[in-house]
């Protein structure tokens, strides 16, 4: 079975974007789902770029490394990538020649109380990505609004259904995609 990385570009204990993460291996269970954290990693610094890294840093280097692909689920700040998730998709860049996330299979959703679906951020994260010549998933996009509408009252599960059909979906065209990826390099 293949392994995803699940990255969350929130830190919020409450988190839409984590409530979206969540329902992905339920949706999709042709896949095996590890969450990758982002919460512990210094803010990038080359100083202590060095070898390794940081612990945080090379556990989550290796946590990429590990998956056969990774999912993205961000929120939008100020019309782009949350700073957060900036923070360590650097630290996932480098060393350039030897990056974990270099030429790895990668999708990102995105869920906004708003309207417009995170589309900024989600053209930022593409950005970042391929500038570490990651495969993102292409034509596909996963835009989540209203997300507030989408949940239970406790705000702990993704109920809508159609919003829940689409994920499927999204989730199994990229599990075919690490397939098609992997004929790129
Ligand atoms: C600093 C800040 C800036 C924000 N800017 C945007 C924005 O540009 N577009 C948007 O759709 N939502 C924006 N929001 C609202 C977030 O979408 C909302 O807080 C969301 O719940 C955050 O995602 P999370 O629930 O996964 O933590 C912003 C929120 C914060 C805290």
């Amino acid at each position: 079975m293949k392994k995803i990385g699940i990255i969350v570009g929130s830190l919020r204990e409450q988190s839409f974007n984590r409530i979206v993460a969540e329902a992905i291996p339920e949706l999709a269970p042709g896949a095996e789902y590890a969450f990758i954290s982002i919460a512990e990693l210094p803010l990038y610094n080359g100083d202590l770029d060095k070898g390794p890294g940081p612990e945080p840093v090379r556990q989550f280097r290796e946590a990429i490394a590990q998956a056969d692909g990774i999912v993205i689920v961000s929120p939008e700040y100020n019309s782009g990538i949350p700073g957060v998730l900036k923070n360590a998709l650097d630290w996932a860049s480098t060393p350039t020649k030897t990056a974990a996330l270099l030429r790895k299979p990668a999708c990102v959703i995105g869920a906004t109380p708003g309207a417009k679906g995170t589309m900024m951020a989600q053209q930022q994260i593409r950005q970042t990505l391929e500038a570490v010549q990651v495969f993102v998933l292409p034509f596909q996009k996963m835009y989540i609004s209203q997300v507030t509408d989408k949940v239970d009252a406790d705000r702990r599960l993704l109920t809508d259904e159609t919003t829940r059909s689409y994920l499927q979906r999204y989730a199994e065209a990229f599990i075919r995609w690490i397939d098609q990826a992997s004929t790129l390099n």
